[in-house]
């Protein structure tokens, strides 16, 4: 890990309450494990958002209004898997498109490129391997055809209110005037179908989070115990907030790349934010952040949203 990383993680473990981002989840086993929570029927986000896209991607694309040559820049874009129906419709509606994948992982930016390559041997591709911050800074602009710009999955329900906006203002400085931005987002619900969705019975959640010990350990020198940690996470369906903690179940000292991280008994790392909005938020951030909301796309049983957004001037 970089120095900086280092640095963020140890100040976070010495903050007076305790946090670990959760960028730091995405190690290969940790990617793997996410994998796994993707395929539990309790986790429905997924479905939902593949559904979305399968069913509803002449629509989306229409009310974009390209109707010549673009652009579909995916930041974080995994696997692809979610954004295949999306591209496999425009390939049989043969619209010209250049998919710009952007992932950090090299290892999944060549598996998607090799995998769609062969899937879909129309299709442009410009993967992009990196930060998206970095990937996505001014090239959007400097385009001769238009952009729909794509952050799925609700990836935006990881970040705190104002870092949201922040990124969804970084967006819109980045794009052109008449660019579409795609997002998704996990809508508020059944309280019980959200909690079952990260308190998930397999115990795959509980590992996700422990995979971060067992990651510090193998990567910063750290000797976390396992066994002194358990998994604790609620849903507050007031906030629409999913909350995810680690918790110390002894007075425990631990070394981290030469510093000593004392915890008390009951102590918690706080590890992430799952946000889930209402049409009322995400009304309100589009607004702030500058864009016009066109429309939202749900899925038949409305868990989920892709809402397409329009940054108009
Ligand atoms: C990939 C950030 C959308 O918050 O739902 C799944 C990650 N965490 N189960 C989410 C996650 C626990 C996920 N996101």
């Amino acid at each position: 890990m970089s120095p900086s990383a280092v640095n963020e993680i140890l100040q976070g473990l010495s903050a007076p309450e305790k946090y670990i981002s959760s960028k730091y989840f995405y190690d290969d086993k940790g990617s793997a494990i996410f994998q796994q929570i993707m395929e539990m029927p309790e986790y429905y986000l997924t479905n939902a958002e593949q559904e979305i896209l399968a069913q509803q991607a002449a629509e989306i694309i229409t009310e974009t209004g390209f109707d010549g040559p673009f652009n579909v820049v995916e930041l974080g874009a995994g696997d692809g898997s979610k954004t295949f129906e999306l591209l496999s419709y425009l390939d049989s509606a043969n619209r010209e498109v250049t998919y710009v994948p952007v992932d950090i992982s090299k290892a999944a930016i060549d598996g998607l490129a090799a995998d769609f390559t062969k899937r879909l041997p129309r299709l442009k591709l410009n993967p992009k391997v990196g930060d998206y911050f970095e990937v996505l800074k001014d090239r959007l602009q400097s385009e001769s055809n238009p952009s729909l710009l794509l952050f799925l999955g609700s990836n935006i329900g990881n970040y705190m209110p104002a870092d949201a906006l922040n990124l969804l203002r970084l967006f819109h400085q980045n794009m052109a005037a008449g660019d579409a931005l795609l997002l998704g987002a996990d809508l508020q619900k059944n309280p019980e179908v959200i909690r079952k969705a990260y308190d998930d019975p397999h115990g795959i959640t509980r590992n996700f989070n422990l995979n971060l010990l067992d990651r510090f350990n193998r990567e910063l020198n750290a000797n976390f115990e396992r066994d002194q940690f358990e998994f604790y996470c609620y849903y507050n369906p007031l906030s629409g907030e999913v909350r995810s903690y680690l918790v110390s179940l002894t007075d425990q000292i631990v070394d981290l790349a030469d510093e000593q991280i004392r915890f008390k008994k009951d102590e918690l790392i706080w590890t992430e934010l799952s946000k889930k909005y209402s049409f009322q938020e995400l009304e309100g951030m589009a607004q702030t952040a500058g864009f016009e909301v066109k429309k939202h796309f749900l899925d038949t049983r409305s868990y989920f949203t892709n809402s397409l957004w329009i940054k108009s001037d």
